[in-house]
């Protein structure tokens, strides 16, 4: 059986103040949800604590956007793996588009931080996935088994969820055709030594559309940007139909 899991991922959304206003909302809107979706919420770092304080045992897990492979040192402005398992972290997204994009994140660095998290017990969120160029190119699949390739190299397949976000799909209203995601997902699936790997989709999940992203036979969950921003459209998404 492979798990089942839903995570928002805020970007650079919410001050701590809005996080817990959030968390009062969303919280009793999960007491039906049921036992085998794991709920995460990827926040920004500033509001990791807060939310951990705040989470009294109940079911969300925590995880970071970023995290960086040393230990300590002088790296300004970077946050290391114990600074995140310390605040209660569970999880974190790494190789998201919008570091490799804006960022300058490559293959290699995802791997080290991959690598890094996992050293502390923290599952990786990994993401990958084509620009709208090279789909139309038809590279789709080729530039997603090489980011794979190079990102997995030593990575621990039992500690892992992977994340497939269409670049074209994200924050667009675009969504990845269903069935391509799938069709897609199962491709990875076929990379990967661990055919049990949780499998996301992500870029445009709404809760008009996670019924029938979920109905898929490869897709194990959903990463969510927009709308996981608000307290009801996260919940309708984490409480998807079957
Ligand atoms: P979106 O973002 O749901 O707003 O498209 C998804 C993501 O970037 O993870």
């Amino acid at each position: 059986m492979r798990k089942i899991v839903i995570a928002g991922n805020w970007k650079m959304y919410k001050t701590q103040a809005e996080a817990l206003e959030f968390l009062q909302g969303f919280m009793p809107l999960l007491e039906e949800t049921p036992e085998d979706r794991e709920v995460v919420l990827c926040v920004p770092f500033t509001d990791l604590a807060t939310l951990s304080r705040n989470l009294h045992g109940g079911r969300i897990r925590l995880g970071a956007q970023n995290v960086h492979w040393q230990e300590v040192g002088a790296y300004t402005g970077e946050i290391s793996a114990s600074m995140l398992t310390e605040i209660g972290a569970r999880y974190v997204i790494i190789g998201h588009s919008e570091r490799r994009q804006y960022f300058g994140e490559t293959d290699q660095t995802v791997n080290l931080r991959l690598k890094a998290a996992q050293a502390h017990g923290l599952i990786p969120i990994l993401c990958v996935g084509e620009t709208k160029q090279q789909r139309d190119a038809g590279e789709t699949e080729a530039i997603i088994f090489n980011q794979l390739k190079q990102d997995l190299v030593e990575v621990d397949q039992q500690n892992l969820v992977i994340a497939y976000e269409p670049i074209w799909a994200i924050g667009t209203g675009d969504t990845c055709e269903t069935r391509e995601a799938n069709r897609v997902i199962g491709l990875i699936r076929q990379q990967l030594t661990n055919p049990n790997v949780p499998i996301q989709y992500g870029g445009s999940v709404k809760p008009d559309n996670i019924d029938e992203i979920m109905a898929q036979s490869e897709i194990d969950g959903a990463l969510v940007g927009g709308a996981s921003l608000q307290p009801e459209s996260f919940a309708r998404i984490v409480n998807y139909q079957t």
